[in-house]
């Protein structure tokens, strides 16, 4: 019988353990596994930077729910990133979307150059601009969508099209869709990336990273082997950490979905809001694209205010419910102003916050947000 994705996911780490019958995973903290009269390791694992049973069960769910070949689990979200640009040759050329979360764009121009690769960024939201900066040759092609901040939106089939015309690869990032609103595999993508820190983990408790590849091909033995050997991989407890947190992310994202349209629409209305970024917008410019590639429109939003930035970080620091921090997909409401965080060389406009939609009431987190915008 073929389950749905939200089964698949109800039922992570589930299978009855085979010694206690437990319905919830053992978590395998041994480093070191024994060799058996033959001298051979017959369970089929020797160290734990290599391979860990606890690690395995949750690359192969990784692996099942984004419908790939092959899957690897990393100690954050950067450290998957930084396995993918370490497989490329010195003389390889990247392209980045402009708007893509600041620390891909910042490891891969401050500490990439001097590996010898040429990274370069285009508005991805403009194939047009896609298809010319192809004309120079191309390694790898890099997608966010939606992009972190500004929630901008990639065809990720029409970008696939043109990078396997000239032979690039393209990786996506589908950390703010997860493969429950999202399927990159579908548009053509090789390799699809996430922060597991965000939605998997879903409770801000986590840090993790995760790669999954179309193929078990020679590119995802090369980043296997740089996972092994390098050994940033994800600890056990994090991978039970993970697996629990799968189990309830179709309900946990349902609901922030739902949420984050409505409270899109409010503020979309607000007379002290300048814009709204949010693809479920009919009047987003991603709207058309995010409905055929969506299957609803994540829970994250931005807004820019009418305003300056010390009024905009003045609403951050004064919600209730929305605490001002970093990161997202946790249960808990986030607000952030991003071009602090992202520091001097940040693109993200001065006025913008980001908001990322936990599980209070809708009602609640509205309250809270007419009553700040009230007083910047
Ligand atoms: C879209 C996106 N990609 C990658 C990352 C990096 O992940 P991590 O913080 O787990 O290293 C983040 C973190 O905010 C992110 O938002």
């Amino acid at each position: 019988m073929k389950s749905s994705l939200e089964t698949i996911a109800a039922r992570v780490g589930t299978e009855p353990d085979l010694e206690s019958r437990a319905l919830s995973p053992s978590i395998q903290m041994a480093t070191t596994y024994a060799r058996d009269e033959s001298g051979n390791h017959s369970a089929g694992f020797v160290y734990s930077r290599l391979d860990n049973p606890t690690r395995q069960k949750l690359e192969l769910a990784l692996a099942e729910l984004e419908g790939g070949a092959k899957a690897l689990a990393f100690s954050s979200g950067m450290a998957a990133v930084n396995a993918i640009f370490q497989s490329l040759k010195p003389g390889d050329r990247i392209l980045l979307p402009h708007d893509i979360y600041y620390g891909v764009r910042s490891l891969a121009t401050d500490h990439f150059g001097s590996w010898g690769l040429i990274v370069d960024t285009v508005n991805m939201a403009d194939l047009g601009q896609v298809k010319q900066a192809l004309k120079v040759p191309t390694q790898l092609v890099w997608i966010e969508t939606p992009s972190n901040p500004q929630l901008s939106i990639t065809d990720i089939q029409a970008i696939s099209d043109e990078a396997r015309k000239v032979g690039a690869s393209v990786v996506v990032d589908n950390t703010w869709s997860t493969p429950l609103i999202t399927r990159p595999f579908e548009f053509g993508a090789h390799v699809v990336m996430h922060s597991i820190t965000k939605y998997f983990g879903g409770h801000s408790d986590v840090l993790g990273g995760a790669l999954i590849f179309a193929e078990e091909d020679a590119w995802c033995a090369k980043v296997q082997a740089i996972q092994q050997k390098a050994g940033a991989v994800l600890d056990p407890f994090s991978c039970w950490l993970t697996m629990r947190g799968i189990r309830s992310m179709a309900v946990r994202l349902e609901r922030q979905c739902q949420s984050a349209l409505i409270l899109a629409e409010f503020l979309a209305g607000h007379s002290a809001i300048e814009h709204v970024h949010y693809p479920g917008l009919l009047s987003d410019p991603g709207h058309e694209i995010a409905s055929r590639q969506m299957n609803m429109f994540g829970g994250m939003l931005s807004i820019r205010i009418k305003g300056t930035a010390e009024q905009a970080k003045r609403l951050a620091n004064n919600l209730h419910y929305f605490a001002n921090a970093t990161s997202l997909g946790g249960t808990e409401s986030l607000i952030e102003h991003r071009a602090s965080i992202e520091g001097p060389d940040s693109k993200t406009p001065d006025n913008l916050l980001r908001i990322s939609v936990g599980l209070e009431s809708v009602e609640d987190l509205m309250k809270d947000l007419k009553n700040g915008l009230k007083k910047i």
